[in-house]
């Protein structure tokens, strides 16, 4: 059963380059792993307790990748978009996409167009995909989403990288090694668990010194 709580989880998805490079693969190979990953992830989220998970999936520095790499993600959102819709519709997901629009390709911007209105009416949880996202090009457009409760960054890196800045002024962070594509339930399960077991002040005192 989902719990009653509501979190909003945000994650950097780092590590698919690596996790390819270290089995041989073409990066993109690692990529198409992520995407699954993305559906373990989006599927296992309700019952943590989660209520909104937002997704970077390619930042506004992304675009500085090789035109082959840039082109492979695009197509592989477009396809994400059009093959999980239908799974997104039977699990309540309501599906949006953050960021600028006027620099992605036509056929990607006609499948988010598609499955946000698809998934428009969805009462479960809230997908966001931050893609050619910037968190300081959308705080000086003044587009913000709620705060973010817990800010996940896999790949081993422990930096924020432009993600939702604003939003995160009092997140929990948690930075763990795994790569992206072996990111999945249990994982998320134990990022949820260390959330719950901190103590959030909110720069007020302790509930034990607080009295
Ligand atoms: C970072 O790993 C990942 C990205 C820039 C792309 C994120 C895309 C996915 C997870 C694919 C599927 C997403 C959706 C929404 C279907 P990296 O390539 O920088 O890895 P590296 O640091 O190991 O090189």
């Amino acid at each position: 059963m989902p719990q009653s709580s509501s979190l909003h989880v945000a994650i950097v998805m780092d590590g698919n380059g690596r996790w390819a490079g270290r089995r041989g693969l073409p990066r993109v190979a690692g990529h198409r792993a992520g995407a699954e990953a993305v559906r373990r992830t989006v599927e296992a989220a309700p019952d943590l307790g989660i209520g909104a998970l937002t997704l970077y999936a390619f930042s506004a520095d992304n675009w500085k990748r090789p035109a082959s790499e840039v082109a492979a993600l695009m197509r592989l959102f477009a396809r994400y978009l059009r093959t999980e819709t239908p799974r997104l519709l039977k699990n309540g997901v309501r599906l949006e996409v953050v960021g600028r629009r006027d620099r992605l390709p036509a056929p990607l911007v006609a499948a988010i167009g598609a499955a946000e209105r698809a998934t428009a009416r969805g009462t479960g949880l809230r997908l966001r995909l931050a893609v050619d996202y910037s968190a300081r090009w959308a705080i000086g457009a003044g587009v913000v989403l709620p705060d973010v409760d817990l800010l996940i960054r896999t790949g081993g890196e422990r930096r924020l990288s432009d993600f939702l800045l604003w939003e995160s002024a009092y997140a929990e962070l948690h930075f763990v090694e795994t790569m992206w594509p072996d990111f999945g339930p249990a994982e998320l399960a134990a990022a949820v668990a260390d959330f719950h077991a901190r103590e959030r002040r909110f720069g007020g005192l302790s509930e034990a010194v607080a009295g």
